[in-house]
């Protein structure tokens, strides 16, 4: 619907000028039609010292996709108050025992929280406060998660088909990769029987 600047109904009023064209989601697929996303991959290379097994680790090419970032930055990062929207598929696999994993940060700002969206696969969101504390819980299509500011998040890839989940989250958030690169996670996902078993790393 177009409303006219001069129509007798809205005499007057000043009308926000749209900056921003609207755009598509294709949900299940995690794709964003009609902008600029931006997109990034992770590869086994930068995931080097998060994997418990290192003769595992080195056996696989480093060169191995285990995750894609498609996001939407409306404005500047690090700008008060606006909100970054995206998505992150992340690849079925194994290093040894232990399954394919996001990085996993802190916000550098602890008062940003975010909201993860699974939309297709079967994940486990872990989430670590700075006492180490760290508790797992499932993601699938459909769950809806809540992540505060304060905590560590990371998504292990527990299924046998890509990992899909959208994320909202604030534009000053920013990211802490340090912290979990040196310490990683109070808690890990390893396979044992068939079955993914998180097990404490402390
Ligand atoms: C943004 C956010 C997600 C992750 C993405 C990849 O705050 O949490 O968009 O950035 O899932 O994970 P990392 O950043 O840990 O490599
Ligand atoms: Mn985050």
């Amino acid at each position: 619907m177009k409303v006219a600047p001069n129509s007798s109904e809205n005499q007057g009023e000043r009308l926000i000028v749209p900056d921003l064209a609207p755009i598509r989601l294709d949900w299940p697929a995690g794709a964003m039609i009609g902008l600029p996303a931006k997109e990034s991959a992770k590869k086994l290379a930068d995931l080097e010292p998060l994997f418990l097994d290192r003769a595992a680790f080195h056996a696989l090419d480093p060169e191995l996709v285990v995750y894609r970032v498609r996001s939407w930055t409306p404005v500047q990062p690090g700008s008060e108050g606006g909100l970054f929207w995206g998505v992150t598929i992340l690849e079925p696999g194994k290093v040894g025992k232990e399954y394919f994993m996001t990085h996993g940060h802190f916000h550098s700002n602890p008062t940003r929280a975010e909201y993860y969206c699974g939309v297709q696969g079967h994940g486990l969101l872990l989430r670590m406060d700075h006492q180490r504390s760290t508790s797992a819980e499932e993601m699938r299509s459909g769950t809806l998660h809540y992540i505060r500011g304060e905590h560590a998040h990371r998504v292990v890839n527990v299924g046998d088909e890509p990992l899909i989940f959208w994320a909202c989250w604030g534009s000053d958030a920013g990211y802490n990769y340090g912290a979990i690169r040196e310490h990683g996670f109070g808690a890990r996902v390893l396979e044992r029987d068939g079955r993914p078993v998180v097990i404490s790393d402390e």
